[in-house]
């Protein structure tokens, strides 16, 4: 089976924070084909602190176990410190969460994947600033792992994230992204364009409280109230109105289901450096030619009922 590395920014829990990532981390353990060797965290939805302790807290209620944690990366390149710090009832937590292993996240990572090369695929569905310091410490990474997948960037559609231009992964740290992008490793990039089509719904949710397992119903009622919460924000955007879209958790079905996108190989960059585009991807995207250094391979469809079949499948076994 596969073993990976999933680097995240996992908010599940923290007060109108995405939700995408705790499933992504729930899909990744309940898939058979899929063997979760070590997680690390990094600064994004959420404070890496309080990411730490969300993904501490969740291992526990899926009883995942002897999989380490590592934190990571507190801020971006080339952003100041944020200085946030974890709510209140993120804190409260801290004691019942699983301890993160000592260290950070880059060196873990870079050990990690040279310890095994050829066998570590590292799923980055966060901000890239620890993959990027990852190749940093140790460049021969981009040679020794498997593939990195990231949910990251807007490739193909005129949609973005709110209150950003393009995509908020790579927003956030767009010189980390520009880094993974130029690394020469095997990289397929899992975009916003394609991932706001893979949505679950309150029917869906309800499928899951009526699972009455152990971590289905928690994951229904944690679904409603963010359909609720992202409803409230944008009233008027009949995208939201009455779903919720699962981000992250695509870029972990294709894993083992690459049959649900359809990738196409194609040059990617990444606008850098201040001013209004910060973070925009730049895609030759011309049928037909084969781009002249295709740097990476990039989602272009879902196949959206059969992810949700895929997901729901999975996620009411728990
Ligand atoms: C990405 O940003 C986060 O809000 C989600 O978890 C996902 O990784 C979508 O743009
Ligand atoms: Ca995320």
């Amino acid at each position: 089976s596969m073993r990976i590395i999933l680097d995240t920014d996992l908010a599940m829990g923290a007060p109108g924070s995405d939700i995408d990532d705790g499933f992504a981390l729930a899909l990744a353990y309940a898939d058979p084909g899929i063997e979760l060797d070590l997680i690390t965290t990094v600064n994004g939805n959420t404070d890496v602190e309080s990411a730490t302790i969300l993904t501490g807290e969740l291992v526990n209620r899926l009883g995942i176990k002897d999989v380490p944690i590592v934190r990571g990366a507190s801020a971006a390149y080339t952003r100041p410190h944020l200085k946030r710090t974890p709510a209140d009832n993120v804190l409260a937590l801290r004691d019942s969460a699983r301890t993160p292993t000592g260290g950070y996240a880059a060196v873990a990572i870079a050990e990690h994947i040279m310890a095994h090369p050829g066998e570590i695929t590292l799923v980055a569905i966060g901000p890239l600033t620890n993959v990027a310091a990852a190749l940093l410490l140790e460049p021969r990474i981009a040679e020794a792992v498997k593939e990195i997948v990231i949910m990251g960037g807007m490739f193909f559609g005129t949609m973005s994230n709110r209150d950003m231009p393009g995509e908020f992964n790579v927003w956030v740290d767009p010189e980390a992204a520009q880094a993974v992008l130029r690394s020469g490793a095997p990289q397929r990039w899992v975009g916003l364009d394609v991932t706001l089509q893979a949505r679950l719904n309150r029917e869906h949710a309800q499928r899951m409280i009526e699972a009455g397992t152990a971590f289905a119903p928690f994951a229904g009622e944690f679904t409603l109230a963010w359909i609720d919460h992202i409803h409230a924000l944008y009233p008027g955007n009949p995208l939201e109105a009455d779903s919720c879209a699962m981000h992250d958790p695509l870029a972990v079905a294709v894993l083992t289901r690459p049959d649900l996108c359809e990738f196409r190989e194609v040059t990617v960059s990444v606008i850098t450096g201040e001013g209004e585009a910060r973070g925009v991807m730049i895609t030759d995207r011309r049928e037909g030619a084969e781009p002249p250094a295709a740097n990476a391979r990039v989602a272009v469809s879902v196949d959206a009922d059969a992810f949700t079949e895929h997901f729901l499948g999975l996620i009411t076994g728990l």
